[in-house]
């Protein structure tokens, strides 16, 4: 199910091998207990896209904090790996193999869900992809913008299309969607189609959040800065290169994935209870700067 034409926002911390990393163990040893005590208690959470990078890191945090999580990729592989990591501190995890663009996939993974776990809560919309051949309107192949537009768009509409049902059976819960800052800002970088889907993200996240305020259902945007990932950094292959980027982000660093999951984890607890239709900005102050030249 994997296709490996797309590029892929790998975090250089994934472990490719089943359970916990170094990094990621030391996380979470020290905090076994929460999951008793957790923001997410008694609820069922799904996340696309939990196979690798924001995903992932989402998919053991909200196990930690004692949601039953599927944790839902293209790649089962990498999403049983996931699992595997989940289940060594004893959080409880399923593996879904899906591909967010196939309606009936979709639709099948909510299903299995609600019948392995008894519900569903929390609906993480993260998979997406961002294609090497995106370039400008130009010059991009109409396959790179449909394939694009597939699973950035399509994959997020038909999340809330099964999810939204679902959630109003389990009595109401909370939706996030994975944009970009990219669609808040213009990107002299030009990925045209990756753009537009992400806005297109923005955009349909915020009408669902006013169409089902009523129903205690909450839907809210994620939009993460650039990330500290292996393509980034393998783009950004020298210190010269890599100081460039950095000029534009304040805090002068990359972010990481765990700091996308943890402000995910916000959005999907009652923390963030009156909070709808927005658009939550986790990028280090890049969208807020007016950069000039040292
Ligand atoms: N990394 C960044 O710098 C960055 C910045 C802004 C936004 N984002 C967004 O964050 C989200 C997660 O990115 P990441 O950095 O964790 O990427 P990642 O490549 O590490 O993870 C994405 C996961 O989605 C899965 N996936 C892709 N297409 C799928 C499909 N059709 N069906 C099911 N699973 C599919 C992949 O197998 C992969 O495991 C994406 O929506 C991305 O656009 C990333």
């Amino acid at each position: 199910m994997h296709d490996p034409s797309a590029r892929s926002f790998q975090t250089i911390n994934d472990s490719e091998h089943g359970g916990l990393s170094a990094e990621e163990g030391k996380e979470y040893e020290d905090y076994r207990s929460s999951m008793e005590i957790g923001r997410l208690r008694g609820k069922t959470a799904i996340i696309t896209g939990a196979g690798s990078g924001i995903g992932r890191q989402a998919a053991l945090l909200f196990a930690h904090e004692g949601a039953n999580v599927a944790v839902a990729d293209w790649n089962f592989a990498a999403a049983a790996r996931t699992v595997d990591a989940v289940k060594e501190f004893g959080g409880k995890g399923m593996a879904v193999g899906v591909n967010v663009t196939s309606a009936n996939d979709v639709e099948a993974m909510v299903n299995k869900v609600e019948k392995t776990f008894g519900g569903l809560h929390i609906l993480f919309n993260n998979a997406g992809i961002m294609d090497s051949e995106d370039d400008d309107v130009i010059n991009t192949p109409d396959a790179v913008i449909d394939r694009t537009l597939d699973v950035n768009v399509k994959g997020v509409i038909y999340g809330c299309r099964y999810g939204i049902p679902a959630i109003k059976r389990s009595g109401g819960g909370s939706i996030i969607n994975t944009a970009s800052f990219v669609a808040i800002m213009g990107a002299a970088t030009p990925q045209i189609a990756y753009t537009a889907s992400k806005g297109a993200v923005l955009a349909l996240t915020r009408e669902l959040a006013v169409v089902h305020a009523k129903s205690g259902i909450r839907l809210n945007a994620l939009c993460p800065g650039p990330l500290r990932t292996e393509l980034l950094m393998k783009f950004l292959d020298t210190e010269e290169k890599r100081h460039r980027r950095l000029v534009h982000i304040p805090m002068g660093r990359f972010g990481e994935a765990v700091e996308m999951a943890k402000a995910a984890l916000f959005l999907a607890s009652d923390d963030s209870s009156f909070m709808t239709g927005a658009s939550l900005v986790i990028d280090g102050g890049l969208t807020s700067a007016y950069v000039t030249p040292e």
